[in-house]
């Protein structure tokens, strides 16, 4: 390594291959390192409704075998839809390349995403391929409705979730956020502590203004949201839901308001990292 290499963090992370969640529904992982031993999830969802629909696009990093996994659940000339959870660049990141491939394919989003995206390029959404669509709408994928509501938690203004009424499946996007051990994608198989401090964290670092909150406003939000009735609930970056953790995810969340935030790691974790890449004990790309 020369003085002039960027000193990266990103050592090798396992293969994830998509997941069948529910009926219809895939989830498509991808790994990023987080720490020794944890991952943190960039995830996305196909749902292979009579419309197929992509939900989110993943993360540059992940471009290839985010396309191959797609294409490997839809032919994308069969893609009819493409939601956009929100703009972040984790999720809009292969919007572009999945419409090239997709031309049959309409983006789901809204008035404040496009704004967002439309200042680079590289990420505009194409105005005459979209519709704009707000929380509490819908939209038809031909043997299913698709509902859009607020997750509880949320890094960006533009943030909606969806609703599969067919399968009780929601999207729940930068919501519920946890790290994993490896290609391990059900938070019952996750070691509960690691599941607990990492939940707690990610929601915190997502959206630091649960310090702020009055509990009761935003326990009915919460509440709401938990009254769909979902029976699955992915998200982008936490483990697949089921049973007693759903009803677990939204207490927790629920519990967030108006208390502290959870410390993030400081300099001294920056520190250790670099040292580690310097003395090669981490492998850097
Ligand atoms: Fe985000
Ligand atoms: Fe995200």
């Amino acid at each position: 390594m020369s003085t002039n290499d960027p000193v990266t963090t990103q050592p090798a992370a396992p293969t994830a291959e998509p997941q069948r969640i529910a009926p219809d529904t895939w989830l498509v992982p991808n790994l990023v390192p987080s720490g020794p031993g944890q991952f943190l999830f960039v995830n996305t969802m196909v749902i292979l409704a009579e419309e197929p629909v992509v939900v989110d696009t993943g993360a540059p990093l992940h471009r290839e075998q985010w396309l191959d996994a797609v294409t490997s659940l839809v032919d994308p000339e069969d893609v009819r839809w493409v939601f956009l959870s929100h703009d972040d660049g984790d999720h809009i990141g292969n919007m572009a390349a999945l419409l090239d491939r997709a031309p049959n394919a309409t983006v789901v989003a809204n008035f404040f995403s496009a704004e967002r995206a439309s200042l680079e390029p590289d990420r505009a959404l194409p105005l005459d391929r979209m519709v704009w669509l707000e929380e509490g709408s819908s939209f038809d994928a031909g043997d299913r409705r698709l509902h859009l509501m607020r997750p509880p938690i949320f890094d960006g203004p533009t943030t909606r979730g969806l609703y599969d009424e067919r399968t009780g499946v929601m999207w729940a996007a930068d919501s519920f956020g946890a790290f994993t051990t490896g290609a391990v994608y059900d938070a019952a198989d996750l070691p509960p502590d690691l599941y607990d401090e990492s939940f707690r964290l990610i929601n915190s670092l997502v959206s630091p203004w649960h310090q702020w909150l009055d509990a009761g406003v935003y326990g009915r939000h919460v509440d709401r949201v938990e009254a769909l009735g979902a029976t699955t609930i992915a998200s982008g970056h936490g483990p697949v839901l089921r049973g007693p953790f759903i009803a677990g995810a939204f207490d927790r969340v629920r519990a967030m308001a108006g208390q502290p935030i959870v410390p993030p790691p400081g300099q001294e974790v920056l520190d250790e990292l670099v040292a580690q890449l310097l003395a090669g004990t981490v492998p850097a790309t």
